[in-house]
């Protein structure tokens, strides 16, 4: 049967978490605003501008329409210079494997990120033409834990959301998975994951029989 495979982008096909953190540290910093790895993990799947709202709010910091949205320019330009120099290397284990597996056996592919340059990276990486269909933060208006960027991605492929499996590293990726009624799986640690339906550490723990299970039913 014909399944709908759902990839997050940042930190489940790249490993740009790590950027996306420097870049906002670099701006809390800036900013005098204490910001750390542990608060980090609350930004992962949302939005620039979800996140920023965070940001301010940690540092009981108030400002202006325009200022707000400069400082969103500021962290994505700091963002880009990390991301420039990413090519195929800059994709996670395994991952190749994965998406070669699903395309092999005819399976649908789409991407579900939040962020606005996912393209760019899809692009970089040269992994543009593996998804059927793209999702991304220029496609919705809600921010994960909402479910419409998987719904949408859904809707995209032609598949039920019941028939789609979800590949996510963010806790909030997770309960908008569960929230469109599909299977979700964790890709990172458990006492972060610990709602979705399966967690692995990586894609090299995820086997071709462990995805042809989802195939075969
Ligand atoms: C998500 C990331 O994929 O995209 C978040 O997990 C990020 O950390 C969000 O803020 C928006 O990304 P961008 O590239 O549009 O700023
Ligand atoms: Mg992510």
């Amino acid at each position: 049967m014909i399944k709908g495979f759902i990839f997050d982008l940042d930190g489940v096909i790249v490993d740009t978490a790590k950027y996306h953190f420097l870049a906002w540290k670099q701006l809390a910093d800036s900013l005098h605003i204490e910001f750390t790895e542990t608060q980090n993990e609350q930004l992962k799947g949302i939005s620039r501008e979800k996140s920023l709202e965070k940001i301010l709010n940690w540092g009981n910091t108030q400002v202006s329409t325009a200022e707000f949205n400069k400082l969103m320019d500021q962290k994505n330009k700091v963002y880009l210079s990390y991301i420039e120099k990413m090519d195929t290397s800059d994709i996670l284990p395994d991952i190749p494997r994965v998406l070669n597996f699903l395309k092999q056996n005819k399976q649908a592919i789409a991407l579900g990120s939040a962020s606005k340059n996912a393209k760019h990276i899809l692009k970089k990486t040269h992994l543009l033409e593996m998804f059927d269909v793209i999702i991304d933060g220029t496609s919705v208006a809600k921010a994960k834990p909402n479910p419409e960027v998987f719904l949408a991605a859904a809707k995209g492929l032609n598949i039920l959301p019941k028939n789609c499996i979800v590949f996510e590293d963010a806790e909030s990726g997770i309960e908008a998975a569960n929230a469109a009624k599909m299977t979700s799986i964790g890709i990172g640690h458990p006492e972060i994951l610990h709602n979705a339906n399966d967690i692995f550490t990586d894609f090299t723990k995820i086997s071709n029989e462990y995805l042809n299970n989802f195939i075969s039913k």
